[in-house]
């Protein structure tokens, strides 16, 4: 797939499928975008006679010329963002491929508040790119789908002085989305090929690909090191725990060091406090965080961020078996703390409790870590936002405006001391959930601030958010892949 940056107007582009916009108007579009559209009268009149309307991701298919033109709705001009032009490309992309054609031309839109063009080009590349993936590996192609694939996209820029930026802008969107769609297939393939070992071998692969440091320690050595947290949930379990890390450091001194942690359970049964089996499959996805932390760092390398970013991911099953944790057994994890296991569902708090203490070594100036944590969260919260976790004002600051950036959006909730007394033990330093059935994804961030002590630190529970039940116009029905731009964009933001 190619993607090329012209100047020019999208009306003299000659091959393949242009594709424009329309703001909505009250009877037909009140604007059909680029402005230059003036300048083609038949255009607009075969688009207001079809009695197309552009709503928001409305499309119509139009001959036009000796080819096609497409046009997509963005909706009404004050709701107009960048997150609609993502929209609009993934749209556009899908429907060029699914029509069997396999070239496209976007206009570059920097009118109306949208910002400057490099933005919008950004945008537009993430769209058409994301909106474009699909999990193929498992299936065999019917033939119509094997003809079906987009070989090139043009992006059209009014001003050619806007061609450089909107160039950068374009490939930065390129790696983002390679890396996006990547962690998307860790997602989507399932437990029995993405294994703990799996994990491992695609973060030695990355380390080799991009010179990275990269340190996995298999489940022998967990044991014997006090990994007591990790090694508590992958006891069950017959594919063997392997703990990760991998450090992209910046050829010239790092500017500030980040470390991420991501909870990487290959597959969530629930262990002795066993699941109900309805959805259950879907528990494939409970190692988002991970997929996630380690595309973060593939794209933080690829991009040459000058920030040291080490990803620290704790990769197990949660299976019940003889050998599996059982329901008030205690156990020492590395930071020393016991912990009683009141339920041996809530294992993402205890593999995440090694990551964050490991974290420590590094003297990072911040960590996040991400999980797909309470299924609390996805009540408070539905599919629309992140939940966010932190003491930390500023880390709170600077993590939304990257939300509202990316529109990969969080929304806070608080980590007041009032609450620390649910998780209070009889016979352990704290036990892994409360009895109260009162604040789930709070308490479980509660758990986890027990072990970043001293740690500018921030918690990100992502269970409502990686996984789309549905089609969205750049998230096909699956795995999202959210976390990947939030952090790099966070740390790009990093003054
Ligand atoms: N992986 C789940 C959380 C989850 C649930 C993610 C649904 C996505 C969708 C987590 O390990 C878990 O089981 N949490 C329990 C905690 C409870 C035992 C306190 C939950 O949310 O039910
Ligand atoms: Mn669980
Ligand atoms: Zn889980």
């Amino acid at each position: 797939m190619r993607i090329q940056v012209k100047a020019g107007q999208l009306g003299e582009v000659r091959d393949g499928v242009r594709v424009y916009a329309a703001l909505e108007g009250e009877q037909r579009p009140e604007a059909l975008l680029p402005a230059s559209t003036a300048r083609e009268p038949t255009l607009r009149r075969l688009v207001n006679a079809s009695g197309f309307r552009g709503a928001l991701n409305e499309t119509l298919w139009l001959p036009h010329g000796n080819g096609w033109v497409l046009v997509v709705g963005l909706g009404k001009a004050k709701d107009l963002s960048l997150d609609r032009l993502r929209q609009f490309a993934g749209i556009a992309a899908h429907t060029v491929r699914s029509r069997g054609q396999r070239l496209l031309s976007l206009p570059v839109l920097a009118a109306r508040g949208l910002g400057p063009a490099a933005d919008a080009a950004q945008a537009l590349t993430e769209g058409a790119l994301l909106g474009l993936y699909r999990y193929d590996r498992l299936r065999k192609l019917a033939k119509h789908e094997q003809a079906q694939r987009v070989d090139a996209i043009t992006l059209v820029v009014e001003r050619a002085g806007d061609v450089a930026g909107a160039r950068r802008a374009a490939e930065e969107a390129e790696v983002l989305a390679e890396a996006v769609s990547l962690v998307r297939d860790w997602i989507n393939g399932p437990s029995n090929l993405v294994t703990p070992t799996f994990l491992a071998n695609q973060a030695r692969a990355l380390a080799r690909q991009l010179r990275l440091r990269c340190t996995v320690i298999p489940f022998a050595r967990l044991r014997r090191l006090g990994f007591g947290g990790v090694v508590g949930v992958a006891q069950g379990s017959a594919h063997p725990a392997q703990f990760i890390v991998l450090d992209y450091n910046p050829a010239r001194r790092a500017r500030k060091t980040f470390a991420l942690c991501g909870k990487g359970i290959t597959f969530d049964s629930g262990g002795i406090s066993i699941k109900p089996s309805a959805k259950m499959e879907q528990m494939k996805y409970d190692m988002s965080g991970a997929a996630a932390v380690l595309g973060t760092v593939k794209a933080a390398a690829t991009l040459r961020l000058p920030h040291r970013v080490v990803g620290i991911i704790a990769a197990t099953e949660n299976l019940p078996s003889g050998t599996a944790q059982k329901p008030g057994d205690v156990l020492k994890t590395l930071s020393g703390k016991t912990v009683e296991v009141i339920n041996t569902d809530a294992e993402g708090r205890l593999v995440l409790a090694d990551c964050l203490h490991y974290a420590k070594r590094y003297r990072p100036d911040c960590v996040v870590d991400l999980a797909t944590l309470t299924g609390a969260c996805v009540v408070a919260l539905g599919h629309e936002a992140i939940g966010l976790m932190t003491k930390d004002e500023r880390l709170a600051a600077r993590i939304n405006q990257a939300g509202k950036a990316t529109h990969e959006r969080v929304w806070r909730l608080p980590l007041w001391n009032e609450y620390a007394p649910l998780l209070k033990s009889d016979i352990a330093d704290i036990k892994n959930v409360t009895d109260t059935g009162q604040a789930g994804t709070i308490t479980a961030g509660k758990f986890l601030e027990e072990f970043a002590e001293g740690l500018a630190w921030a918690h990100l529970d992502i269970a409502g958010t990686a996984w789309a039940d549905k089609d969205r116009p750049y998230v096909p029905k699956g795995a999202v892949g959210v976390g990947v731009r939030l952090l790099i964009e966070l740390m790009e933001q990093w003054k």
